[in-house]
């Protein structure tokens, strides 16, 4: 049963590229399965950070081959870009070792100047999304107008239909948000020459997967955003349009349910969210400033895609065992252990308390979050630098404790954590 799936147990940004990152080296196949170039993935070899947000972060390692699933919608700018800043950087790429699901749908020009004009409409009741044309592509698929990759191989009708699907934005553009028209004519010839490149990255990834599953290679699903902005799980209407959860993996990538093995939740010691929604553990002054950083350095808490800077705020502990249930995870990989390192003390949310009740699980999901006012128990912290800790051992007790208190309260164990952004700065926990 060779199929692991990566997801995020936040609201995404929890650090799975640099996990992906770390299981690839053993992965014949790193798949994505959902949402588009709204993701940011980090990865940090060496001296070289990656920063990509379509292109899955397993095909850095040079024997694993990518894929772009069905359950993906692809920008082509995006894409030729990440293309071609990996191959600046002596990362192979051919369509041997990317292929796209020929069902993927394409975000266009004209899915980003609707989404940037539904948002303004919004008005005070913005989402906050990351501008990327995410939620009109999807809305475009699931009303069945949608334009996919399998449409690039035939030209001529191609740019037709890239044509009818401006004019057709344009309509919605002008008349119901006032915004500018877009020129049909230039996009429909930018897409037809990317079409022209694309076209033979462009495969049934679905009989690709299968044939490889049979063979018994190992297959990795690599998930963007976070169990909280899952389209029907998540903290809805504050969502992106995708499912980033585990079940999603299985019409994201046309896989059926028999290859499941290991699902991994990735989780961050203290959570994160950008974008607005209600948010119980926030965090503000100079807690938040310690937890954010300064955006000095890459991995401080400023959005890879969008530059935001993000809410910052203590570990949800009821959230994370809500996302353990709908992930069905195996395990946790606790991510950023070393950003707490200095705190005298450590806060971690482990119940809502609502009208004098104290839930240590969703009444209702996580939809309005609002009324909840978290419970939190008090940890003492570390001093001292733990980016050297390699082992179990080699962290110091407090450190120890929080994390089987994280396992604790999640039900699954800790295998692994993060204490720096290099490839080799891992704890193996040994499942503690
Ligand atoms: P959209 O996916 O661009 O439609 O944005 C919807 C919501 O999801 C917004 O709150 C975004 O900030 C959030 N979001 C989308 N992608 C990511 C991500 O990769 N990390 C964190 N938040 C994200």
């Amino acid at each position: 049963m060779p199929l692991d799936i990566v997801v995020g147990t936040q609201w995404g940004d929890e650090g799975k590229g640099r996990v992906v990152d770390l299981l690839s080296s053993r992965a014949d196949i790193v798949a994505r399965y959902n949402g588009g170039d709204n993701a940011g993935h980090t990865v940090t070899v060496g001296k070289q950070t990656f920063k990509l947000h379509l292109i899955p972060s397993g095909i850095i390692h040079p024997r694993t081959t990518g894929v772009l699933g069905n359950g993906v919608v692809i920008y082509p700018p995006t894409l030729l870009t990440e293309i071609d800043m990996l191959r600046n950087n002596q990362v192979e790429i051919n369509p041997q070792r990317l292929r796209i699901s020929h069902a993927a749908h394409l975000i266009t020009p004209a899915h980003r100047a609707l989404d940037r004009a539904q948002e303004a409409a919004r008005g005070r009741e913005q989402i906050g999304t990351t501008g990327r044309g995410i939620g009109p592509a999807y809305t475009d698929k699931a009303a069945r107008r949608g334009i996919r990759m399998e449409e690039m191989l035939d030209e001529t009708a191609f740019h037709r239909r890239m044509i009818e699907h401006v004019e057709e934005a344009n309509q919605f553009l002008t008349a119901i948000y006032h915004a500018e028209a877009l020129d049909p004519l230039q996009i429909a010839d930018e897409y037809t020459r990317a079409a022209s490149v694309l076209r033979e990255y462009i495969t049934d990834t679905s009989a690709l997967l299968w044939e490889a599953l049979q063979r018994g290679q190992l297959v990795l699903a690599e998930g963007a955003q976070g169990t909280l902005l899952d389209l029907d799980h998540g903290t809805y209407p504050f969502v992106t349009s995708s499912s980033p959860t585990a079940p999603g993996v299985l019409p994201g990538l046309g896989v059926g349910f028999g290859y499941v093995n290991r699902v991994i939740g990735v989780t961050k010691a203290f959570q994160t969210r950008v974008g607005a929604g209600p948010f119980p553990t926030e965090v503000f002054g100079e807690t938040a400033t310690r937890l954010r950083g300064t955006g000095a350095n890459p991995w401080d808490e400023f959005g890879t895609t969008t530059g935001r800077p993000r809410r910052v705020g203590w570990l949800d502990g009821v959230l994370l065992r809500y996302a353990v249930r709908i992930n069905g995870l195996t395990e946790l990989v606790v991510t950023k252990l070393d950003v707490l390192s200095g705190l005298p003390e450590i806060r971690i949310c482990t119940a809502y308390r609502i009208n004098g009740q104290e839930y240590t699980d969703l009444p209702l999901g996580p939809a309005d979050l609002s009324p909840f006012e978290p419970v939190y128990e008090e940890m003492p912290g570390w001093g001292g630098d733990i980016s050297g800790a390699r082992t179990w051992n080699d962290l110091p007790e407090e450190a120890q404790n929080y994390l089987t208190r994280i396992s604790q309260i999640s039900g699954v164990p800790v295998c692994q954590v993060s204490v720096g952004p290099e490839r080799e700065q891992v704890v193996d926990a040994q499942c503690a």
